[in-house]
């Protein structure tokens, strides 16, 4: 038996090279225009078939343990080569010759440890170079002597215990020397030589243990502009003696964050008065004590830094000297002293700082602000204040007084504790634009005058605040307003005109969401022409779009017609007026999420055409229906219909699936969040799974549908209807036959009949004709009789005939006797009829003695409907009603003929 097992392990070895192959193939770098990343590809060597006309190649995150210059010889053009992040120990000699215009050579992050001079001979092309987080403990020779056009050099985070770089003059070009995170000691003016030349402008020396400056160390880079030496435990005797080292040298920005300075003295800083100082950064140093006129010899300064600090006391000299002052922070920097929350602000701490611009006060714990605290800050345009614990739970017209002069434009009041704006707090300010008092516990009504002076303010923020009452007064003084910020105040906003808003012509923003707002009248946003921004989402707005409101839906948006954003999500939203958004032509953002709506009146939409964006995400949506949402969806960017309960139907989204295949809006969502409600066959399962083909047939299935039934239903009312009524059509049928083919009219006006009635009878009720009858002729009336007037000689037939025609009416006294003589109900029945019909005569008159049910009156070809109502009477039973019958028989007799 052979063994399977070398056959199978065959296989996996080809498989497994296989893989290898595909994992190094060169082409997985992504080449965009003349860059090339191969980056994060595990690669060992460099790739060798990509474009050779690119000019960037990252080749960072590898495994690369060099940079062979046979492959890179291909890249020519190469300006920039990241070879950060590999196993790179060593530069080949050759690799700047293979590359003429290399200028950027990034190494950093590799294991180079020492630095042959032979490295960078060739590499006068370059720019910049970063040799940072390598292993380089010291530097021999020149390695750099070559690097003439050199401005960067990068190599921190090494192991040098020197800055000696060279040992002769070099890196004429250079103007940052990043150093940081080394373990430099000591400064000495020799190995500072080799930067004799250049225009060194950035030394980074953070992060070194440095103890020691020789003296005349930093006149040799008399050039230097910025010093940083973030992280340098330098304390306060180490930072004098640099100052003095300093002295007379360009020094303009110097970095002395966390370097364990916790007091200043007014020498600190002495050996600065020689120099152009401007920026100085003090943060994070545990300061508590700064001497009077600690800063007095920085008169050039314009940049002061001493943010996260714990300052006590500021006094009345603490600033001295700062006269050119442009901004100051001194965010978390007064949080107290040891004995008190509170640091302590002096009267006139800021008098000297004639020019600031940029007070920052944010995080601080200081007793209180006085009407002298802030005096002399005549240039101040933004103070923040934010977050201070102050004792300012009452901002009054004394509060900041002290700013009386000054063109503050910016005011930041965030988390300050207030409670309560005075009339006049702000009548100081007349400059501010920008008043941010958000955040605070303010409980009171505004009646305009706590805004009073506020003359060019155009943003107030007044959002999260305990309680805000408005009254129709409230803006009145700042009619400059272009945005106002109301959110979550619980607000009460008065039902009656005018609305507190009516003076903000400007208003541009204005934002009432989370106030649970449940009641305003509709002219709320009267005046509010130039109102773009409407935020009212979160409030409890359903009512107001009810039908069933008293008055009807309160359609307050009517004149906003500048609104491009408008939010009312959350409002529990289950009805929308029609008219709710018409003529809000600029609309772009219409948010109406999270409500409860269902049901939407066709071309309630119709007015948005430009709408970008449209939120309808988590309503009651079953069906997305083409007559609203149709013009409303053409130009949307972005739709969120997403959680709604859908109903999977071709009636409700069939619609609405031919859209989403074919449109570019995009759609929130739309694998995940539009899931199907009902029916249930698709509960459960995504809107995007509907069979939409189903539904393609439908149209035509639907008209077949509706014609069939309309043809089926017109033959059956046919059918009903020549069966209940055929004997009607007949009978008008043939009297307009008769009445167009212009047979002649016997009712003509002045025409004579020899009687007025014909009687036909059944010859048993011979005997009620005679008694009931005829004794009527006495009043001018004259029957035609059978018994009697029948004319003998003639043929019996004929008789009849001839008498009828010769009569105006027809009489038929109907009983029982009547219905069974066949004489009468079938020849004079018929004949009557004829002649009513040839006549267009409504001439019968029926006479019932006895009830006779309609069917049996039927069998003869005499009908009820054929005859006028009047022209039908019952034989009363009670002899009193006699007399009534007989009038009634006279005004039928009398009536005319015609059918009408
Ligand atoms: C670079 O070379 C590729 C082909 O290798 C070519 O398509 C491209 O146009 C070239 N780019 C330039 C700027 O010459
Ligand atoms: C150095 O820069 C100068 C001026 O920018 C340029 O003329 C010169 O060619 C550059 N030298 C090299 C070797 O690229
Ligand atoms: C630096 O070079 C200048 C000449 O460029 C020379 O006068 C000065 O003495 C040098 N400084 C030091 C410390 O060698
Ligand atoms: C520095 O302060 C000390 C007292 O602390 C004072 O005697 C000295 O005159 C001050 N020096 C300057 C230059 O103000
Ligand atoms: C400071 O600036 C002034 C004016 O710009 C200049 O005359 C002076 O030489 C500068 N001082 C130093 C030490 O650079
Ligand atoms: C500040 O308000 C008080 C009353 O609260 C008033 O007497 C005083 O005149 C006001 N001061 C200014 C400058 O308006
Ligand atoms: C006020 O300061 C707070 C906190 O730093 C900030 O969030 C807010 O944006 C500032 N207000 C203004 C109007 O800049
Ligand atoms: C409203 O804005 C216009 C245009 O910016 C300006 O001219 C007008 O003075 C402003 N109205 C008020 C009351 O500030």
């Amino acid at each position: 038996m052979t063994d399977p097992f070398p056959c199978r392990i065959n296989i996996l070895l080809g498989m497994f090279t296989v893989c290898l192959l595909c994992t190094s193939a060169e082409n997985q770098c992504k080449i965009h225009k003349e860059m090339a990343d191969c980056s994060h590809l595990k690669l060992s060597q460099i790739p060798a078939d990509l474009p050779s006309n690119i000019t960037a190649l990252n080749l960072s995150h590898n495994q690369l343990k060099g940079l062979p210059p046979a492959n890179l010889s291909r890249y020519q053009q190469l300006v920039a080569l990241n070879a950060g992040y590999n196993l790179i120990t060593k530069v080949d000699t050759a690799l700047c010759q293979n590359l003429p215009v290399l200028k950027v050579l990034n190494l950093q992050h590799n294991e180079l440890q020492q630095m042959s001079e032979k490295y960078y001979c060739h590499c006068a092309s370059l720019i910049e170079l970063s040799l940072a987080s390598n292993r380089i403990e010291e530097i021999r020779g020149d390695p750099f002597l070559n690097l003439k056009n050199l401005t960067v050099l990068d190599i921190s985070h090494n192991i040098l215990k020197s800055v000696k770089l060279g040992s002769q003059p070099q890196l004429q070009s250079l103007q940052e020397l990043l150093l940081a995170d080394n373990k430099i000691i000591h400064l000495e003016n020799v190995e500072l030589y080799f930067l004799n030349k250049t225009s060194l402008e950035v030394l980074d020396l953070s992060s070194n243990p440095l103890k020691n400056f020789q003296t005349g160390c930093f006149r040799v880079i008399a050039n230097l502009h910025a010093l940083l030496l973030e992280k340098v435990p330098l304390g306060p005797e180490l930072l004098e003696k640099l100052c003095s080292e300093l002295s007379g040298t360009g020094i303009q920005t110097l970095l002395l964050r966390n370097i364990q300075l916790s007091s200043i003295s007014n020498t600190t800083f002495s050996g600065l008065s020689m120099t152009n100082l401007t920026s100085l950064n003090l943060a994070s140093n545990g300061l508590s004590i700064i001497s009077n006129g600690a800063f007095a010899s920085l008169p050039q300064l314009e940049h002061l830094n001493l943010e996260n600090n714990h300052i006590f006391h500021l006094t009345a000299l603490t600033f001295f000297g700062l006269s050119n002052l442009e901004s100051l922070n001194l965010k978390k920097s007064l949080i107290g002293t040891n004995s008190s929350k509170f640091s302590i602000i002096d009267d006139l701490s800021f008098h000297w700082l004639g020019r600031l611009e940029h007070l920052i006060m944010e995080d601080n714990c200081f007793s209180e602000i006085t009407p002298n605290t802030f005096t002399g800050l005549s240039s101040l345009r933004y103070l923040t204040l934010c977050n201070c614990s102050t004792d300012l739970k009452t901002v009054t017209n004394k509060t900041f007084s002290s700013l009386f002069n000054s063109s503050l434009i910016s005011l930041n009041l965030t988390k300050c504790g207030i409670i309560r704006l005075q009339e006049g707090a702000f009548s100081s300010l007349r400059s501010l634009q920008v008043l941010d008092l958000g955040l605070n516990q303010i409980d009171q009504e505004l009646r305009g005058y706590e805004l009073k002076g506020l003359d060019s303010i155009e943003m107030i923020y007044l959002s999260f605040n305990k309680h805000l009452s408005l009254g129709k007064n409230s803006f009145s003084f700042v009619p400059s307003l272009r945005k106002l910020f109301m959110r979550r105040t619980a607000l009460n906003i008065p039902d009656f005109a005018p609305s507190p808003f009516h003076s903000l012509q400007n208003l541009t923003v204005l934002d009432l969401s989370n106030n649970n707002l449940a009641n305003f009248g509709e002219d709320i946003l009267d005046g509010l022409h130039n109102l773009e921004n409407l935020n009212l989402q979160h409030n409890n707005l359903a009512r107001l779009w009810k039908r069933v409101n008293p008055g009807g839906p309160v359609l307050f948006l009517k004149h906003s017609v500048s609104l491009q954003i408008l939010r009312l999500d959350s409002n529990g939203l289950d009805e929308i007026p029609v008219n709710a958004f018409r003529g809000l032509s600029k609309l772009k953002y219409l948010g109406l999420g999270l409500n409860n709506l269902n049901f939407f009146p066709w071309s309630v939409f119709d007015d948005q055409r430009s709408l970008d964006i449209l939120n309808l995400h988590k309503n009651l949506i079953t069906s997305v229906e083409k007559p609203v949402f149709e013009s409303v969806f053409k130009s949307l960017k972005t739709l969120d219909m997403s959680a709604n309960p859908f109903d999977c139907t071709c009636e409700s989204i069939s619609w609405f699936i031919n859209w989403i295949n074919v449109t570019n809006t995009s759609i929130t969502d739309l694998s995940s969040e539009y899931i199907c409600n009902t029916p249930p066959k698709y509960h459960g399962s995504f809107v995007t799974q509907f069979d939409n083909s189903a539904c393609k047939d439908m149209a035509p299935f639907r008209v077949l549908f509706i014609i069939n039934t309309t043809v089926i239903l017109v033959f059956i009312f046919i059918v009903m209807l020549v069966r209940f009524q055929g004997w009607r059509i007949a009978f008008y049928w043939n009297v307009s036959v008769n009445r167009i083919l212009g047979f002649k009219e016997i009712d003509k006006v002045g025409e004579q009949f020899e009687y007025d009635a014909y009687i036909i009878h059944a010859k048993k009720d011979e005997n009620w004709v005679v008694k009931h009858l005829i004794p009527l002729e006495e009043s001018s009336v004259r029957f035609c009789f059978e018994e009697r007037d029948l004319e003998a000689g003639l043929p019996r037939l004929e008789g009849i005939i001839d008498s009828m025609k010769r009569s105006r009416k027809i009489i038929f006294v109907i009983t029982q006797y009547f219905l069974k003589d066949p004489w009468c109900h079938r020849f004079k029945v018929h004949h009557a009829v004829q002649q009513a019909i040839e006549q267009s005569q409504d001439s019968i008159i029926l006479i019932f003695l006895e009830d006779i049910p309609d069917y049996k009156l039927n069998q003869t070809c005499l009908r009820r409907g054929m005859v006028k109502s009047h022209c039908i009477l019952s034989w009363p039973a009670q002899q009193e009603r006699v007399t009534a019958f007989r009038q009634k028989l006279k005004v039928a007799l009398g009536s005319s003929n015609k059918v009408n």
